[in-house]
């Protein structure tokens, strides 16, 4: 199954990413994590990336095009995949639909923005895998130290408020056409989330039809 998680900045596509894939059995492909590992490394996509990510702007088309097409080329895809973060505006949807890649559902997670600034704030990730936690929703075993690999959990650069607000801002400006784009093509199902991080993973998984 190929999928397309879409929401605003914050509102869980990565946490509910992260619960699919270990269900279905398909890799999590998020653009937002692979952009800040190249950023990490010093890449020449890294360089380019780093003053748009860290102002709450996206990251230009052809480098993000470019990463995902490598990506899903890769072997751990031919089964399926999930995109978490892509595509974030409709060239790249189109690019998506022009490279022949096929999509059985675009699921939507929504979160009001009052809502997500909260959570965002309250966000810690690992620096190491990326995995995603919140002091009080999801909170690691150990304060400060990733349950998966160890690594370190640490806040975010672009989880600032001010820079939050822009990413808003910019979903709901570029993003947030691609719901009627996935509507028109009988994809889009919207998952409303809830304040409880298992109560939105038993209605994603439901409508994955993994439950
Ligand atoms: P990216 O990493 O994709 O960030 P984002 O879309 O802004 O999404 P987030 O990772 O902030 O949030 P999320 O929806 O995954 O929420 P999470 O599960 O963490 O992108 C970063 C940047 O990279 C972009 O700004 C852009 O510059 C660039 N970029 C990436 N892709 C691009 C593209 N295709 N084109 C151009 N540029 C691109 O949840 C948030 C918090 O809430 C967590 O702490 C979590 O534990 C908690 N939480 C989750 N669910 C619940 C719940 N039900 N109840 C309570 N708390 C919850």
């Amino acid at each position: 199954m190929n999928l397309i998680l879409l929401g605003a900045p914050g509102a869980g596509k990565g946490t509910q990413a992260e619960v699919i894939s270990e269900t279905l059995l398909i890799p999590q492909i998020s653009t937002g994590n692979m952009l800040r590992e190249a950023v990490a490394n010093g890449t020449e996509y890294g360089v380019k990336a780093k003053a748009a990510m860290d102002s709450g702007a996206l990251v230009s088309d052809d480098i993000v095009i470019g990463i995902l097409k490598e990506r899903i080329a890769q072997d751990d895809c031919k089964d399926g995949f999930i995109l978490d973060g892509f595509p974030r505006s409709v060239p790249q949807a189109e690019a998506l639909d022009e490279m022949g890649v096929k999509i059985d559902k675009v699921l939507e997670i929504f979160v009001p923005d009052k809502t997500i600034q909260a959570r965002v704030s309250g966000r810690r990730v690992c620096e190491s895998c990326g995995a995603t936690y919140h002091i009080e929703y999801k909170p690691s075993k150990q304060d400060g130290i990733c349950d998966k690999c160890g690594g370190k959990t640490i806040i975010r650069k672009d989880d600032m408020l001010e820079t939050v607000l822009k990413r808003l801002a910019t979903y709901h400006e570029t993003t947030e056409p691609l719901k009627s784009y996935y509507e028109n093509q009988g994809k889009l199902e919207t998952v409303v989330g809830q304040e409880e991080v298992a109560e939105t993973t038993a209605l994603t998984l439901k409508a994955v039809g993994a439950k």
